[in-house]
């Protein structure tokens, strides 16, 4: 192993520079060079990448986003994209490759496996949580905590104005940011794509608190579930409450990263770095029962994470 490629593909979270620094410098460490991939897989195929050194990631570790670059690439979905990628790590001798993302950039790994000699590893960074084979991605107790001191906020206004509010949380697909800060801030009600809300049964609890004399309230929906400002309009016109809607958005992908994510671009990155030095690839590294392990490439882009809907429930009962 003398050269490692890094790249950071998919949507940006908070530690994917940490991430990036520990990378380069556990690589230093056992005397490998390290090359950057701009915009993620893009940089990949269109052979874009930069040198870099112990001195190129300093003082990046606290710092939100990548230095990287990232990007969605479509290109990675078509075999001539991977084949081009393919090409671009035989043509600078690349031994090893880092890919720091989610699901979509362990898919195009997964496909680019298959094209190259190349040994892969994964390191899972995404704020949505839903990487099976690990219990926590890198950035996802960033955005954890962006959203709750943001819905700690709104919560004061609601309690003046005895309103309820509806704060949409990203998570197009999957509701593990929603489901911790839901629980985290103290949610009436939890919103997640993977259960089918009865909107007959939000209004009923709104109701029912409103009977005990809670007058305000909030309700904590992954942007995945639907049509929020339409929910909020429903809401109003079953209840009689006062609503308003709040949307979070792209502010829970940015920030310092929070010292939990650091710890986990920290331990991810070595263990990423240390399954190369052994010639180990196509592998996703994770946080597992407490201890950084890995799992195959394949079986994690190929399960589905479960969410623990016992979150949801517990939820419920604190909400009272
Ligand atoms: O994958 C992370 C994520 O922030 C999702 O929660 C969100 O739905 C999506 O990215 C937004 O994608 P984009 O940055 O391409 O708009």
């Amino acid at each position: 192993m003398k050269s490692i490629a890094v790249v950071t593909s998919g949507g940006d979270a908070p530690g994917m520079n940490a991430a990036i620094r520990a990378v380069v410098r556990i690589a230093y460490s056992k005397n490998f060079q390290v090359l950057g991939f701009r915009r993620g897989w893009e940089g990949l195929i269109t052979n874009a990448f930069s040198p870099l050194t112990p001195r190129s990631v300093g003082g990046i570790i606290q710092l939100g986003g990548t230095i990287l670059h990232t990007s969605r690439c479509p290109q990675v979905r078509k075999r001539e994209g991977i084949k081009k990628a393919a090409e671009n790590l035989a043509l600078n001798d690349v031994d090893g490759l880092i890919v720091i993302g989610g699901n979509g950039s362990f898919k195009g790994a997964l496909d680019l496996s298959k094209e190259t000699g190349t040994l892969i590893v994964g390191v899972p960074a995404t704020i949505d949580n839903d990487v099976f084979g690990t219990e926590e991605t890198i950035g996802f107790d960033t955005a954890v905590n962006t959203a709750v001191t943001e819905i700690d906020k709104i919560r004061d206004t609601a309690i003046s104005h005895e309103r309820i509010f509806i704060v949409e949380v990203m998570g197009r697909t999957r509701g593990f940011l929603a489901s911790t800060v839901g629980l985290t801030v103290g949610a009436e009600t939890i919103l997640v794509p993977e259960v089918k809300y009865v909107k007959e049964g939000i209004f009923e609890t709104i109701k029912k608190s409103s009977a005990k004399g809670k007058k305000s309230g909030i309700v904590v929906a992954a942007e995945g579930i639907g049509d929020t400002r339409k929910l909020a309009r429903e809401i109003e016109e079953n209840t009689g409450a006062e609503v308003r809607l709040t949307i979070l958005g792209y502010a829970q992908r940015g920030g310092n990263p929070t010292a939990r994510s650091r710890l986990l671009a920290n331990l991810f990155a070595n263990k990423a770095v240390e399954l190369l030095s052994k010639e180990q690839g196509n592998r996703i590294v994770g946080l597992q029962k407490g201890r950084i392990t890995s799992i195959e490439l394949e079986k994690s882009c190929k399960t589905e994470k479960p969410l623990d809907l016992n979150l949801l429930k517990l939820a419920n009962v604190l909400a009272t």
